[in-house]
This record gives structure tokens, sequence and C-alpha cells, in this order.
């Protein structure tokens, strides 16, 4: 895994850009594996700056999102269809039609979720998948305990999940207990990973992820199996990692090599 330390959430939204940017240049019909929650908004940020200040074009990219609440519809302001509405697509030229979030309404769950993992296959898989980090290790909604080997499902989220994500709800009680997420499988199976974590936080399970043992009760630790994976985060999120100044060291000799 290649560990890129930032100096703070600024320089590690920057970086992620410049990633995503960069797949987006070379591949225009590329396909973009997505996330939600706070971790990714200055990614999105940046995005949309490069798209109005450089005419970075969208008009050709496909997206998927990682997950949804389940019971939740697209129009309403918790759900990840309208974050993504809000935080990114009203902002780039993506036409709506291209971009997937999983849908919180449908009533046959199984079929659905084969439907999705098809889609994404049809749109011959995924180029690059953002990722945050739950405070119990996941990725997606995939907590402790999911098979590496999962595939997109709906998943009953742990109590830490539903209290860490109530920040966004008026009361506990309104936050969905299910979501369709991805599975570890799946995102697995995007060509490249970028997972992106920041602040004090997510130091502990950051090193957990990022130096222990790859385990199902950190569902993020799998991605020290992809064979290209980038973890990006800042220099709080970094602060229990055992080799972060051999991350920092590789990333300045690499700088003679054309790596963005
Ligand atoms: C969101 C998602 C989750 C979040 C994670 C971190 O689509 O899949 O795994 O990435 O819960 O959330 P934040 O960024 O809010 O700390």
């Amino acid at each position: 895994m290649r560990v890129i330390i930032a100096d703070n959430y600024e320089a590690m939204s920057k970086k992620a850009a410049e990633i995503v940017a960069k797949t987006v240049m070379e591949k225009p019909d590329c396909v973009l594996g997505l996330a939600t929650g706070s971790t990714p908004i200055g990614l999105y940020k940046e995005l949309i700056r490069m798209h109005k200040q450089q005419g970075l074009d969208f008009s050709k990219v496909r997206t998927f999102n990682l997950d949804e609440y389940y019971g939740l519809p697209p129009e309403h302001p918790q759900s990840y269809y309208y974050f993504m509405y809000e935080n990114l697509f009203k902002h780039i030229n993506i036409p709506l039609q291209n971009v997937n979030v999983p849908s919180g309404l449908v009533k046959d769950v199984k079929a659905y979720c084969l439907h999705y993992e098809e889609m994404i296959k049809q749109a011959g898989g995924i180029d690059i998948q953002v990722l945050g980090i739950g405070g119990d290790g996941h990725i997606g909604f995939n907590e402790p305990g999911s098979s590496l080997g999962s595939r997109t499902r709906l998943k009953t989220l742990t109590e830490q999940t539903v209290k860490d994500n109530s920040r966004f709800f008026e009361r506990i009680e309104d936050v969905p207990r299910f979501a369709i997420t991805m599975g570890v499988g799946t995102i697995m199976e995007a060509r490249k990973c970028l997972l992106l974590a920041n602040g004090t936080k997510k130091a502990n399970v950051v090193a957990q992820a990022i130096e222990g043992p790859v385990t199902a009760q950190v569902t993020a630790s799998v991605l020290q199996l992809h064979p290209d994976c980038v973890a990006i985060v800042d220099q709080e999120a970094a602060a229990e990692l055992k080799r972060k100044e051999y991350y920092t060291y590789v990333e300045r000799m690499s700088q003679q090599f054309d790596k963005v």
C-alpha cells in the first residue's frame, strides 16, 4: 500500500483530487467509485474547482456510490444520493443518468443488489474507488465481521456507526439501522483504491487498517491485499502509524519518478 501523509485536511483533499483528476483526464469515460461522509467533502470541493477553473470534464464519466441508507428516499436531506447531488453532482457537468447511488427504497433487496453489481460490471468495472474509513474500521458499510469476499447487500449498522453518523441527524433515533452497501469483494475489484482519513479520531483505526493484521474485524485492512491502493491521511490520522517516517521517506524518494 502506498501511504501518503499530508500536512492537513486541505493537502489530503488536494492530493486525492490530483489522483482522481488524473484518472478522468487519462480516461474521460472512466468509472469512479464514490463515498459520502465528512472525509471526501474537500476532495469533491477541489474537483469542482478543477472543473470550474481548469475545465476538468465529467461529461462522459460514470459513477457508482458505495452505499445508501435503507429506507431513505433520494430527496431526503440525509440520503447519500442527496449528499452526492449537493456536494458534487450539481456543480459539475456529469449527466445525472451517469450517476448511480444504491436505492434505499427497493423491496426486493437481493435482486436489486445483484442488479447493482451487474451494472458495475456492464460499465467495465470501477477504475478508482474513493473510500473513507469508519470509526470501527469499515469501508462502505462493511461493518466488523463482514466477509472479506462479500458483495453488495443489506447490512445492519453497528451501534458505533449509528452513533458516529447521528451528528447528521436531529435525533439518534432518526439514523437508519440498515444500509445497502457494496461488499468488500466488490470494492476490492476496483482497479485502484484511494483510502482517505483525517483527524485524531481516526488515528487508531488507521494504524489498525494499514499496519495491523488483515482481518474481517477491521474491513479496511483488506486493502493491504489490493495491488494498487493509495492511502492519504493527514498528520493527525497518521499519528499512530509506526512506520510514519518510512512512508514520508518513500514519498520523498519517489519524487524522482513520474508518480502523481
Ligand atoms: C460513506 C461510507 C463510509 C464512510 C465512513 C467514514 O459512503 O462508505 O464508509 O466513508 O463511515 O465517514 P466520515 O468520512 O464521515 O468519517
